[in-house]
């Protein structure tokens, strides 16, 4: 099918141009870790700030995208991929328009990471939120700890399926060492510079 698609380019607003009006370069942050280790909380803590400074930024979450773009999608090993896959196309999407993209998903496997990486290529910054399971499990959230020790959840990440643990991320938050807004800072920090962020240039790093 792809090769009856006609590029445009030519006519196209560029990248570049985009980068230029934004102050700062696009990129994905994909955020990993144990099911309440602080991704989404540290996500949004993150979209709050660099919104406020000007950063043209998204967050993309579960809960955004399950409900629409991946509303088909159950939670099978291959819906997993699936979901992950066309999340990573987005969120490329969302980079080349110039945009910071906050990605949290707990995106388990080294396999399912590897594949992101590969869609996004140099826009691919991979954030270890790094919280142990016991930690999760006594934050325990959205309640599904207990229900997967109970039993009424087959296959959750750290009970009975495996969470393989980042290799060689941009970025590792140990929540348990850090306050929310520590851990948003020292990711904000971290991104200045490979993302060129002009506006936050002059702004202190964290602790
Ligand atoms: N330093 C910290 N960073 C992030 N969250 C923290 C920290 N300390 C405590 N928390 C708390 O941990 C919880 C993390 O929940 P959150 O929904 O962000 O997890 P999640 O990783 O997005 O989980 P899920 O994969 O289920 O969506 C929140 O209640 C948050 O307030
Ligand atoms: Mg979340």
């Amino acid at each position: 099918m792809a090769e009856h698609l006609h590029p445009i380019h030519d006519r196209l607003v560029q990248r570049a141009e985009r980068e230029t009006a934004n102050g700062h370069r696009g990129g994905v942050v994909w955020l990993t870790g144990l099911s309440g280790s602080g991704k989404s909380t540290i996500a949004a803590a993150v979209e709050r700030r660099l919104f406020e400074q000007g950063v043209f930024v998204r967050v993309l979450d579960g809960d955004n995208v399950r409900s629409g773009l991946n509303g088909n999608l159950g939670f099978s090993l291959e819906d997993r991929r699936e979901n992950t896959r066309r999340v990573a196309e987005v969120a490329k999407l969302f980079a080349e328009a110039g945009a910071i993209v906050l990605c949290s998903f707990v995106s388990p496997t080294r396999q399912l990471r590897a594949a992101v990486a590969e869609i996004l290529g140099d826009d691919y910054f991979e954030v270890f939120v790094d919280t142990p399971l016991e930690e999760c499990e006594r934050r325990d959230v959205k309640g599904l700890y207990a229900k997967a020790r109970a039993g009424e959840i087959r296959d959750f990440t750290g009970i009975d399926s495996p969470y393989e643990t980042p290799t060689a991320p941009f970025l590792t938050l140990p929540t348990e060492r850090l306050t929310v807004s520590e851990a948003a800072g020292t990711l904000i920090a971290a991104l200045i510079t490979p993302l060129s962020i002009q506006s936050l240039s002059s702004v202190p790093t964290p602790r």
